[in-house]
Order: C-alpha cells, then structure tokens, then sequence
C-alpha cells in the first residue's frame, strides 16, 4: 500500500498547493473504488475526424480530474480540469483549441491527426481526494489511395511464369488480390511476398487467364485497382479439350453413368439368356439380309453358329430371304431361332 501511494505520489509533482497536500495525507484504496476505465471511441480515426475518449466509472462524488497529453503527468502536458465544486473547466499549456472536456470525464477531440496518435491520461481526484488514473491511446489513419498494378507482360504462354505487381502511396497497409472480382484462391504455382506486394505464378496454365486487381486497406479504408487483364497462350501439350473443370467432371460421370448402364443392359441380356426357357431366346432387331446366318429353326448346324446364341427377329418377312424350311405365308412374322452349340 504505501509502496503503491509513493509510486502514485511521484507522478503528482505538478499539483501544488491544498491539492497536492490533501493526497499526501491519504491513502489511495483501489479494492473501494470502481476501476476508472477510458475507450476512445473509435480506436482508430480517420485523419482530420474526432474521436470521443470516453470515460467510465467516474467516481460519483469526485473533486476533480485532469487530461494529460502522454503518460507522465507533466504540468506542461495538461490538455484542461474541471473542478467540479464551480462546475467549471479550465484549459491547460497542452490545449490545441480541438478538445472539449465533458463534466462526465470524457473528452471529444477534433481533427485530429498523425501527430496526436498518442496516450492521453485522465486523473481523477475523488472525493478523499484519492488520485486515480488511466491511459488510453487512440489510432490515426489517412485514407489509403488507389494502387496500380504492374504486370510483366499481360499475355503469357502456358508454362510460362508472370510476376504481377501492386503499387500503392501509401505504408503500413494491407495487400489482397483479386481474381475476376473474387478473392485469389492461391494455388501452390502462385508465390506471395512477404508483404503479399508482388504475386508470382509459375508455371501458368490457361485457368489463370482472366482480371487481376490488388486491394490495399488499412483499419479505417480500403482501395481496390484497376483490372488487369491476362491473357494465356494454350500449349499444345497441356490438353486439348481446353474444357472447363466442371465440363470435364460432366463428361466423367456422363462416360461412368453410360458405363453403367451398358453394363446394366449386359447384365440384363445375360440374365435373359441363362435364366430363360429351354430355347435360349435373344431378342434383337435384325435387318433382312443374306447373311450367312442360318435362319430355319430346323437348322441347328453348330459349325455355322458362333458361340453367341442369337435370334432373329424379322417383321418384313417379304423382304427376307429365308431358307427352304419352315416357309409360311409372306405376310407372317417370320420367328427364328439360332441355337446356341
Ligand atoms: C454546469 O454548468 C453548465 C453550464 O455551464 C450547466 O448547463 C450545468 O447544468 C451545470 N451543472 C451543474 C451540476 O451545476
Ligand atoms: C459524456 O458526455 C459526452 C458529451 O455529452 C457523451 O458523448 C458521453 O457519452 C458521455 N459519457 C458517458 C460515459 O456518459
Ligand atoms: C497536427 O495538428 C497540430 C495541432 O493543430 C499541428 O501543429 C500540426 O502541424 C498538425 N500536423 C499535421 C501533419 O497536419
Ligand atoms: C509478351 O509475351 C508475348 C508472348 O510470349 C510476346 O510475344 C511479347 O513480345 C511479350 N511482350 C513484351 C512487352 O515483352
Ligand atoms: C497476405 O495475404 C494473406 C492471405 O492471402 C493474409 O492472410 C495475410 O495477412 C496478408 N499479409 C499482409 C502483410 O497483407
């Protein structure tokens, strides 16, 4: 405790006179008093905008608290107090003319800029006059501008390699590109560097042809480029159906599904062929022809049949020629059958 008062005391060097020997005589209790905490709302302002240091848990009955400029409580550094027995504020040596202290314990800081990105400190004396305080430090950004993109040449051969390059004003921003309008997926041909500024793809292929952007952005703005356009220049050996993945995906399971069912019908003529009657009957069109295949289902010769059982169908019995047996009337269905050897 009196380690914690002494430390505390140190930093009191500024406040003279009553104020300085009322702290003196007393004890600082943290465990009794609600933490005093200040957000600067937002954390991160734009450069020439305000942003609201916002205090919380001012003690209720306080006597008086001060802004600092920085950590150190240095009489040159104070921004302004109110004292709240006159309900009055006063401005200090660090006072720029763009603050406004509230009665509350906040303070609203106008067009700011890079130079005030720093902490600022709020004091507080409570009602024992107690001395409590906190820091807070807010961010300051310009708007990013627009970047460029440099591209080593904008018509590739496949195979060949690019190096795309973002140029931007601006430091301390963030790098993402952009692959026609979407974010780049990168694929394990493209290299990044260590800033993502330059992308390198090596070895291209034709799927990388197409608009390439580079976006910047820092916490409070982002920019995106202009499109580049790169062409790829197919190589012959590279494929040439030159079909998009999903194309290609389609015709596998187009070419799978077809397999199927072939096999399916196979299947089923097979089925058809052993588990069928006595006769061995297969159902197939056949056009009328003077073919060697013998036609009469008398004629049961094994060396003119192959392996393969087949029958004949013909609904144009005038049109067939049929062999000497089994003749019927020309209008008929003629109603063949090959026996299997
Ligand atoms: C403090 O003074 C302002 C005007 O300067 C007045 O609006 C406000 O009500 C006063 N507050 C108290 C607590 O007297
Ligand atoms: C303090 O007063 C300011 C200005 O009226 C206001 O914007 C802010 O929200 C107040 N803070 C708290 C903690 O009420
Ligand atoms: C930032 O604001 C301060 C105070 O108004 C001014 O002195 C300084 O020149 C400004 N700096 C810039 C970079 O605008
Ligand atoms: C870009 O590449 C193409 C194809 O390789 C080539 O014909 C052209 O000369 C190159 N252009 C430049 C500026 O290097
Ligand atoms: C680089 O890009 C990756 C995503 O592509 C991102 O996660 C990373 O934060 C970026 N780094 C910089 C410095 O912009």
């Amino acid at each position: 405790m009196e380690l914690a008062s002494a430390r505390l005391l140190r930093g009191q060097i500024p406040w003279r006179g009553l104020l300085l020997t009322a702290s003196l005589l007393t004890y600082w209790s943290p465990l009794t008093t609600a933490q005093v905490t200040v957000d600067a709302v937002p954390p991160n302002v734009v450069e020439e905008k305000s942003v609201l240091l916002l205090a919380h848990n001012l003690p209720q009955e306080f006597q008086v608290f001060y802004w600092y400029k920085g950590t150190t409580l240095n009489p040159d550094s104070e921004i302004a107090r109110y004292i709240r027995s006159d309900n009055m504020s006063k401005t200090g040596p660090a006072y720029s003319g763009r603050e406004t202290i509230y009665s509350n314990g906040s303070l609203f800081f106008q067009n700011v800029n890079k130079t005030d990105e720093r902490a600022y400190t709020l004091s507080v004396f409570d009602q024992q006059f107690n001395p409590i305080q906190t820091s807070v430090q807010f961010r300051v950004y310009q708007p990013v501008t627009q970047p460029s993109i440099q591209i080593t040449n904008t018509t590739v051969k496949e195979l060949g390699s690019v190096t795309l390059t973002c140029f931007s004003k601006d430091t301390g921003v963030s790098v993402r590109w952009l692959f026609n309008s979407q974010s780049l997926q990168l694929t394990d041909r493209m290299t990044l560097s260590q800033d993502n500024s330059t992308l390198r793809i090596d070895p291209i292929k034709r799927e990388d042809a197409g608009d390439y952007q580079c976006e910047i952005s820092n916490p409070v703005s982002f920019r995106i480029s202009h499109p580049i356009k790169l062409d790829v220049i197919p190589d012959p050996t590279q494929g040439n159906s030159g079909l998009s993945e999903g194309a290609i995906a389609g015709i596998v399971i187009g070419s799978v599904a077809g397999v199927a069912l072939i096999a399916a019908l196979a299947y089923f003529l097979y089925s058809r062929k052993t588990g069928g009657g006595s006769d061995h009957r297969d159902l197939t069109e056949h056009k009328p022809s003077t073919s060697s295949h013998n036609l009469g289902p008398s004629d049961d010769s094994p060396n003119k049949v192959d392996d393969v059982s087949y029958s004949v169908l013909n609904f144009n019995a005038q049109q067939s020629k049929r062999p000497t047996s089994a003749s019927s009337s020309p209008t008929e269905t003629v109603y063949s059958v090959v026996k299997k050897k």
